[in-house]
């Protein structure tokens, strides 16, 4: 590495710690829980001495055990571009900010709890007409690491959605964009009129793609809407469709950054050799507040 590039890494671990340090009364550790505080410009550390590192890129990594995520860096490539270069998820995001628009006061703090690559957060806090603090967690450290490189003005952690590194009762709006969820930790990191944005696929979802690969298997998600129904105080839904007609490299970035075409390849090859296709993107948006 050439001494610029030296520089501009420590200046970017620096510049993202003394960012975070003054948010750092949000933190809790996730071993012991007890209050956290950055200190030397490059660690957080709680009051049993618990230590977790500003990283070079500038995100913080809270992992308390190794992991293998299962999404690799072409994914997250794929997914940021489809996002940022085509809009692929532009009416999401601007039905996203509305939402929070209409929930939420001026000055609000925003979770992504399994930001992924991180443009969600990025793009939805343009957006939205508030004062956004956004903070994104992700246990893939290539995720992570590509929102650290990309968006500089928010706190981005790895981080286990099911022991986030937070206090009670400290975020206004949490994300839940086609990831994973907890929703005792949900619950717990809640404001009380906080509100809870969890986006799932419908049955339209990706449609061709899943015709093509799975010979029109039916796709439900009442399952997963019940959960969110049981587990607090619910709101709204509301369902968003709308097609994106992709070219033929936006079409790669499709199946790249959807697992399920990975163990397909040979049936998805066909996609791949047309100039454009149209693609059906359907969601049920979830609204939901704090059941405690
Ligand atoms: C399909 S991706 C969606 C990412 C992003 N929200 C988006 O829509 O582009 C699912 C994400 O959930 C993350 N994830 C899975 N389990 C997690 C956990 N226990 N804690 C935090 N993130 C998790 C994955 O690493 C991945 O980035
Ligand atoms: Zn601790």
């Amino acid at each position: 590495m050439n001494e610029v590039a030296f520089v501009l890494q420590k200046n970017k671990r620096i510049l993202s710690a003394n960012y975070v340090k003054e948010f750092e009364a949000m933190f809790a550790c996730p071993i012991c829980h007890s209050t956290m505080k950055v200190m030397e410009s490059k660690s957080f550390i709680c009051s049993n001495h618990h230590t977790f590192d500003f990283t070079k890129q500038g995100y913080v990594n809270f992992m308390t055990r190794p992991v293998n995520g299962k999404y690799n860096k072409e994914l997250f490539e794929a997914r940021r571009n489809l996002i940022v270069d085509e809009g692929f998820f532009e009416p999401l995001n601007h039905e996203i900010a509305d939402i929070i628009n209409a929930y939420s006061g001026n000055t609000i703090s925003i979770l992504d709890m399994g930001c992924g690559e991180g443009s969600h957060l990025n793009n939805i806090s343009m957006i939205v007409n508030k004062d956004v603090v956004g903070v994104g967690i992700d246990i893939s450290k290539e995720g992570i690491k590509s929102t650290s490189k990309n968006y500089n003005d928010k706190i981005w952690a790895m981080a286990d959605l099911a022991n986030t590194p937070f206090q009670d009762v400290t975020f206004d709006v949490i994300l839940n964009i086609l990831s994973p969820s907890n929703y005792t930790e949900c619950n717990r990191l809640l404001k009380t009129n906080g509100v809870v944005i969890k986006v799932v696929p419908s049955s339209g979802y990706l449609k061709e793609l899943r015709e093509r690969i799975f010979a029109n298997r039916s796709y439900s998600n009442m399952n997963t809407i019940k959960r969110f129904q049981e587990n607090f105080r619910f709101v709204d839904q509301k369902r968003l469709t709308y097609t994106k007609i992709l070219d033929k490299p936006a079409i790669e970035w499709l199946i790249q950054m959807t697992p399920m075409t990975w163990s397909k390849k040979e049936k998805v090859i066909t996609f791949l050799n047309k100039e454009s296709v149209q693609i059906t993107i359907d969601f049920d948006i979830l609204i939901g507040k704090n059941n405690l």
